[in-house]
């Protein structure tokens, strides 16, 4: 079986959670299986060197960026693979120092992410890792710390792109998803 087919699945669907009308699509059973989890991270670890950093303009990523919270399983495996820094967006109020900020629409009102101001350099090279991208609003505001911190935003990558909700239209940089569902 390929890769994509393989880890594709593992991918349950759970109708009607957190609410009614959400098709809810659960990562956990890919961590649960260490077989589903090594062909993931080594497929976006592929991707990465393959793909996006000949595109890099330095022909490195310096950084790999995880959203909170299931983006935190992924970030820092593949930063250690590819010998990057991991820096975490965090929802408001968790992270210590000076911290930057930007607010973002969610389903019910807005939410406001940080990152600390020390966590990326003018002029380096970012990735954003993250589960799943439906409306993009969380990845938006990410790329919007990255730039107000001088970083550049290489690529955006997911498990899964609910292309429907065509969010990868409202980002500021390519992105690339492993399984896509409409
Ligand atoms: N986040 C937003 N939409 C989602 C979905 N359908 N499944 C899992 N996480 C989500």
């Amino acid at each position: 079986m390929a890769d994509v087919d393989f880890i594709k699945s593992r991918l349950t669907s759970h109708p009607d959670f957190p609410k009614k009308g959400i098709v809810f699509l659960d990562i956990f059973p890919i961590l649960r299986d260490p077989l589903a989890f090594e062909t993931l991270i080594t497929h976006l670890v592929h991707h990465i060197t393959s793909t996006t950093i000949p595109k890099s303009p330095t022909g490195k990523i310096d950084v790999v960026v995880g959203l909170d919270a299931r983006g935190f399983l992924l970030g820092p495996i593949i930063a250690l693979r590819l010998g990057a820094a991991f820096a975490p967006v965090r929802k408001k109020g968790k992270l210590p120092g000076q911290c930057v900020s930007a607010t973002y629409e969610k389903e019910y009102g807005a939410d406001s992410f940080e990152m600390q101001a020390d966590s990326i350099k003018p002029g380096q090279t970012v990735i954003v890792v993250d589960d799943l991208i439906a409306t993009g609003g969380s990845a938006r505001a990410a790329g919007q710390l990255i730039s107000d911190l001088g970083g550049r935003t290489i690529e955006y990558l997911f498990i899964i792109e609910l292309l429907f909700l065509k969010g990868a239209s409202t980002l500021d940089a390519p992105i690339y998803s492993v399984v896509q569902s409409d």
